[in-house]
């Protein structure tokens, strides 16, 4: 069942859909240690803490050519490579459930549905690694998720599948999970280190990276919650199994969530490599004539219908795109939407969540977002499309301490430059087009 409440298709085109991530979403108490031990849960741990070395599933992981699912999509396996083993200091595993990209709402239908699975990949990956203490950073405006995540916790403590001697293994774990304050930020893996740490949800430069010197100044992995959550499949079943599905470089399946302008918005899981309107079909079908596509979450760079039309849901062909894979959030809208309305709220949603430590973001994103509402509200003037896109330009190119300066200009860059008529029509509704902007039309500064 999907968020929305729309069942998953089983098949699709005669073919079974993959059920890695998404197997007990549609059972009823699947969340419960009983009902999830029943289909499965923890059997891989078995094979894992008595049978195989660390380096041996970080291998399997490695030759699965998992990706990260959080957005930036590093390989997983490299990732956990760069941990330095046999140190003084401990290996802290960290999952990032802070999930505040607009658009994007599968972790939190992983949380609610399957806890046991991730609480299950966290004790394979925390073997891997030589992890003994493990958080969970979950948004704290997800209630009912951090409730499902500490029953499913406290489930496991009492069945002795956490704690000392894991299910009578020599391998021992202990989770917390951490509520974050609600900010987008936090889920920047170096600004959920410093909130984790309890300092202000502001990113850290990098290097040194967290695999290095993370959380409390020790090795740290941060990964997503939908990344740990494939881990038990992919070592149950082995890495050739995992790359059925998808590409070389994009291999597996992933959880997209479709919202906008489509018959059935919600959760599915499905290989990587589809075609965008395959998928669209899957869901119901577009409502309306498709007009344009958000690609991978609210930062990725919008794609034309024409684009998204060529385009398959995997890392190339996003990349050969000019966009991106992202968190898998999948937004169409059509002919009837206002693509300068969609920017004027993304712009807005960035300017809002910007933390204000760099310059280029806190400036530009606050600028772009008080241009484009005096563009809505009547006072466009000549220039204004090209104008807010040379802001765009300078908070783009990584002139910032994190990721979050380029992710706030990409879409503005790429909303202003397809649907360039939207923005001139606004434009050219104002009789004083033609005069200089005089920054008095400019709304004040709302957040700085
Ligand atoms: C502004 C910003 C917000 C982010 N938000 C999230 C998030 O909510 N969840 C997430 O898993 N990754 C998020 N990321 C990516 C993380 O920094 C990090 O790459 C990820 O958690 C690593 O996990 P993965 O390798 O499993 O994808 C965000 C990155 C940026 C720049």
């Amino acid at each position: 069942m999907s968020l929305f409440g729309f069942p998953q298709p089983k098949q699709w085109k005669g073919k079974d859909l993959p059920r890695v991530l998404s197997r007990l979403f549609d059972v009823k108490d699947g969340h419960t240690l009983a009902v999830a031990k029943s289909h499965g849960a923890y059997s891989t741990i078995s094979k894992v803490l008595f049978d195989r070395a660390p380096f041996q599933i970080i291998n399997e992981v490695m030759d699965s050519g998992l990706r990260g699912r959080g957005g930036a999509g590093f390989p997983t396996g490299m990732k956990w490579s760069f941990v330095p083993r046999g140190g003084q200091k401990p290996v802290y595993l960290v999952i990032n459930a802070d999930e505040g990209e607009p658009g994007t709402f599968k972790d939190r239908m992983c949380l609610m549905r399957d806890p046991h699975l991730l609480i299950e990949g966290m004790i394979c990956t925390g073997y891997a690694l030589g992890v003994r203490t493990a958080y969970i950073f979950v948004r704290g405006e997800m209630l009912p998720q951090i409730q499902a995540l500490n029953h499913a916790i406290k489930e496991a403590y009492d069945a002795g599948l956490l704690g000392e001697n894991i299910a009578g293994s020599r391998y021992s774990l202990d989770i917390y999970v951490h509520r974050g304050a609600g900010a987008y930020i936090c889920g920047e893996e170096t600004g959920l280190i410093n909130a984790l740490e309890g300092y202000k949800g502001q990113p850290r430069l990098k290097p040194p990276f967290p695999a290095i010197s993370g959380a409390f100044a020790a090795p740290t992995v941060v990964n997503n919650v939908e990344t740990i959550m494939a881990v038990p499949w992919i070592l149950t079943h082995g890495a050739k199994a995992y790359r059925q599905w998808g590409t070389d470089k994009s291999p597996g399946s992933k959880l997209f969530s479709i919202s906008g302008d489509i018959a059935k918005p919600g959760v599915y899981e499905v290989p990587l490599a589809m075609p965008y309107m395959e998928f669209f079909e899957l869901c119901g079908g577009l409502t309306g004539e498709l007009l344009g596509c958000i690609p991978g979450g609210s930062s990725a760079p919008v794609l034309t219908a024409e684009e998204t039309k060529k385009t398959t849901m995997d890392y190339e062909s996003l990349a050969a795109a000019k966009s991106m894979l992202g968190s898998g959030a999948i937004t169409p809208f059509n002919t009837t939407r206002d693509p300068v309305l969609i920017l004027q709220s993304i712009a807005r949603f960035y300017a809002h969540e910007s933390c204000g430590q760099c310059t280029p973001c806190r400036e530009g994103t606050g600028y772009v977002d008080r241009v484009i509402d005096s563009l809505v509200d009547g006072h466009g003037r000549d220039g204004d499309a090209e104008f807010i896109k040379s802001l765009a330009d300078q908070y783009e190119p990584m002139t910032t301490i994190c990721a979050f300066g380029p992710g706030a200009a990409w879409p503005v860059q790429s909303f202003v430059t397809k649907f360039k008529s939207h923005f001139d029509a606004y434009i050219a509704k104002n009789p004083k087009h033609a005069d200089k902007r005089d920054l008095v039309t400019v709304r004040p500064g709302a957040f700085w």
